[in-house]
């Protein structure tokens, strides 16, 4: 299978990992991504069995509105029963390191506010270390140079990327060459630098089930 045909294979499985618990008074938590994408359209057709949506960004909240789908407010819901979000990389422990499109601070925002989070993956995101995707780090834009240095110190090679911002109006630097020993330290250890808003890192708040597509099929992966 090519990359996009395990994507819809992901988000198929998905559907199927979710549809059971769909009810009128359902919100989900939606998450950006080509993946995702998939996922939406396949949510689109289903939207009257649910009541609606909190999007990981304005890119989602768009293509769920595409569908008929309500979107609301995060601080308008309570706790929503899943997240549904892709990943840049994913290792053992449902560790992730996501923002490759710019969504980490909602997603980790939304991710939180979920009861489970279901990570949809192509086999090619599955890593034994995490760090080979450059880690994504958004910054309050005063902060820039700053948290430039403090992650050189830290040993990566920050790269501001160029033309990007934020839903949140923030700029956002890329950690090149910056493998991680300990996500769960390093995601706290980069949250404490002054200037940070978030990173990439989701180890505090790791997946609770992989769905990865494989050349043949799509495993299920519970988190511990
Ligand atoms: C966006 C993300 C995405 O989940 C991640 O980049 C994966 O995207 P795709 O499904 O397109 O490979 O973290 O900020």
């Amino acid at each position: 299978m090519t990359q996009d045909e395990l994507k819809a294979a992901v988000a198929d499985a998905a559907i199927k990992e979710i549809e059971p618990s769909l009810d009128s008074n359902t919100v989900l938590g939606i998450g950006t991504g080509s993946t995702v994408n998939l996922f939406i359209d396949r949510l689109g057709p289903l939207r009257d069995r649910f009541q609606g949506a909190v999007a990981s960004s304005e890119a989602s909240a768009e293509r769920l509105k595409a569908w008929g789908i309500e979107v609301f407010e995060l601080n308008s819901v309570g706790t929503l029963p899943f997240y549904i979000d892709g990943a840049d990389e994913v290792s053992d422990h449902l560790r992730m390191v996501k923002g490759g499109g710019a969504a980490l601070t909602r997603e980790k925002i939304v991710a939180a506010c979920a009861e489970r989070f279901i990570c949809i993956a192509d086999a090619s995101k599955y890593v034994a270390q995490l760090g080979d995707f450059p880690l994504p780090v958004e910054v309050i834009p005063m902060a820039r140079s700053y948290v430039g240095r403090e992650l050189v110190k830290l040993g990566a090679s920050p790269v501001y990327r160029q033309g990007v911002t934020t839903d949140n109006g923030n700029p956002i630097i890329d950690c090149y060459d910056f493998m991680i020993d300990d996500p769960l330290a390093m995601e706290a250890r980069l949250n404490a630098i002054a200037g940070v808003v978030t990173n990439g890192l989701f180890a505090a708040r790791g997946a609770d089930v992989l769905l990865l597509g494989k050349d043949d099929s799509v495993e299920r992966i519970a988190g511990q």
